[in-house]
């Protein structure tokens, strides 16, 4: 019976994870459904179609007129509900030239970096504030670690087009630029806390559309 009993724990453990797996496949967010803190409801599994495990949102480039001459079109949970639970979503980066990625991170999140079109300086810093950077091209992949602040730039003359996966359904943002600059932080504590003068600080929220 000693010899036996841990078989047969292993056996039932083995069983039981197989079903629940069989019973997780997936979970299509229902976005009718309240949100948990454990994530979206699922959609019930008999309306599910394979439609559902297609996005076809990415196959246009972003409107890159703008004050960073770059766009993200994003593939995450709220566009594409299938990813719901899976830990791991994709957006498109559109770049014109002289485009940027403000200094910025995802703090949970890692970020792959394909760029499948023209050529982007990229990089990150790490905890122990080295840079890491380099000018990619087509074909090529950087990894950003989790948390950490990177960039991007199309430092040519002709639009560059990217790829980002991350390890996330949703991978939220923090700009550098926007948290200083962009929006109530008072001038004067912005001031004492970064070392950059007054008017720099007033110049970066009239074009970041801070105040303060
Ligand atoms: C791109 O955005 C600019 C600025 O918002 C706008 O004027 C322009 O019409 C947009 N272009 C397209 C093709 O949507």
């Amino acid at each position: 019976m000693r010899m036996i009993s841990p078989i047969i724990f292993t056996v039932s453990l083995l069983l039981s994870s197989s079903c629940h797996a069989a019973v997780q496949d997936f979970c299509v967010a229902d976005f009718t459904a309240p949100e948990s803190p454990t994530g979206h409801a699922c959609k019930k599994p008999e309306t599910v179609t394979v439609n559902d495990f297609v996005y076809s949102g990415l196959g246009v480039a972003g409107n890159t007129s703008n004050l960073l001459k770059a766009a993200v079109t994003p593939a995450f949970v709220t566009e594409f509900p299938a990813l719901n639970g899976l830990g791991i979503s994709l957006a498109r980066l559109d770049m014109a030239p002289g485009g940027v990625a403000p200094v910025h991170t995802h703090p949970g999140a890692t970020e792959v970096v394909h760029v499948v079109s023209g050529k982007i300086t990229a990089g990150f810093i790490s905890g122990a504030n080295k840079v890491y950077y380099k000018t990619l091209n087509k074909g090529d992949l950087i990894i950003f670690p989790q948390g950490l602040l990177h960039f991007l730039e199309n430092a040519e003359t002709t639009p560059a087009e990217a790829y980002f996966s991350f390890n996330s359904v949703s991978p939220g943002s923090q700009l550098v630029d926007f948290a200083l600059f962009g929006n109530d932080f008072p001038t004067e504590l912005v001031a004492a806390t970064t070392f950059l003068d007054t008017a720099q600080i007033k110049k970066l929220k009239g074009a970041l559309g801070g105040s303060g």
